[in-house]
């Protein structure tokens, strides 16, 4: 299988690697660089004989583009990972048009959105967990909680480390215990839920708890930064 990837830059070049696992990847940006295991170019006419074409443009630069992309994937299936560009925006000059989103630990692995329901024949070659979207309108709101949301959440985990730096433990070790404990959290509410761990965590009258009590300000403020991530995803 061949994958051309147009907007070979953080996203596209994640994308790029992950697919290389499976596929023939060939990955267009202007700025040719070399990468282990993709074809890197810097003309879209080398993506033509691709069986599937990716887009991880920015979005005024993808709409620019559409008429030649369009034209260059002729009745291959293109599949946009840029944030905003509407699927009506693409059928207008592409025949087969399909919206996902991820973030950058596609790399590895991470979870892809899509919508409408038949992207996934076109990108379940991938190495990812896969959710769909009910709606364009939900795999919008997707770019601000799966592609904006790492890069926002960072700022917690990062206070975290300064916290337990503030308290006497050293940058390295801090670092270490903010990702362990980050990925405790989540396997754990993943088991048991927030009551659940507060059950088994939260001893009455304990420690937990007098930490439980004041998190409630950085909820709300996490619920606003994410919230307006979302806000701005709808108008880029
Ligand atoms: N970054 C993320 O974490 C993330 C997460 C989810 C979604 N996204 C979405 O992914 C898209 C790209 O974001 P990004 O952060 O990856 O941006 P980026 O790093 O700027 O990547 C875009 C790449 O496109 C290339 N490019 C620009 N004009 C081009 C052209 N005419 N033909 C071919 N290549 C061209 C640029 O490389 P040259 O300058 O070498 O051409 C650049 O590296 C956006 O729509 C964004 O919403 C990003």
């Amino acid at each position: 299988m061949k994958v051309g990837i147009i907007g070979a830059g953080n996203l596209g070049m994640a994308l790029a690697k992950n697919a290389s696992r499976n596929a023939e990847v060939t990955a267009v940006k202007r700025n040719v660089v070399d990468v282990e295991g993709v074809k890197v170019v810097d003309r879209m006419e080398e993506v033509r004989d691709c069986d599937i074409i990716f887009v991880a443009l920015k979005p005024d630069v993808f709409r620019k583009e559409l008429e030649k992309i369009g034209g260059i994937a002729g009745n291959k299936p293109v599949v946009s990972f840029a944030a905003g560009v509407k699927l009506e925006e693409m059928e207008k000059c592409i025949k087969k048009p399909y919206r996902a989103m991820t973030n950058l630990a596609i790399e590895h692995r991470s979870l892809i959105a899509y919508y409408p329901a038949e992207t996934l024949q076109q990108i379940s070659f991938l190495d990812a967990e896969f959710v769909e979207c009910n709606s364009e309108k939900e795999l919008d709101v997707m770019t601000a909680y799966i592609g904006s949301s790492p890069g926002i959440l960072a700022y917690l985990l990062h206070a975290f480390i300064l916290s337990a730096i503030r308290d006497g433990v050293d940058y390295e070790k801090a670092v270490r215990i903010a990702v362990s404990s980050f990925k405790s959290t989540a396997e754990l509410y993943g088991r048991y839920g927030l009551e659940g761990m507060v059950r088994k965590i939260a001893t009455p009258g304990g420690t937990t708890i007098e930490g439980i009590i004041r998190v409630e300000e950085v909820q709300s403020a996490l619920i606003e930064a994410l919230s307006s991530a979302s806000s701005k995803a709808k108008v880029v």
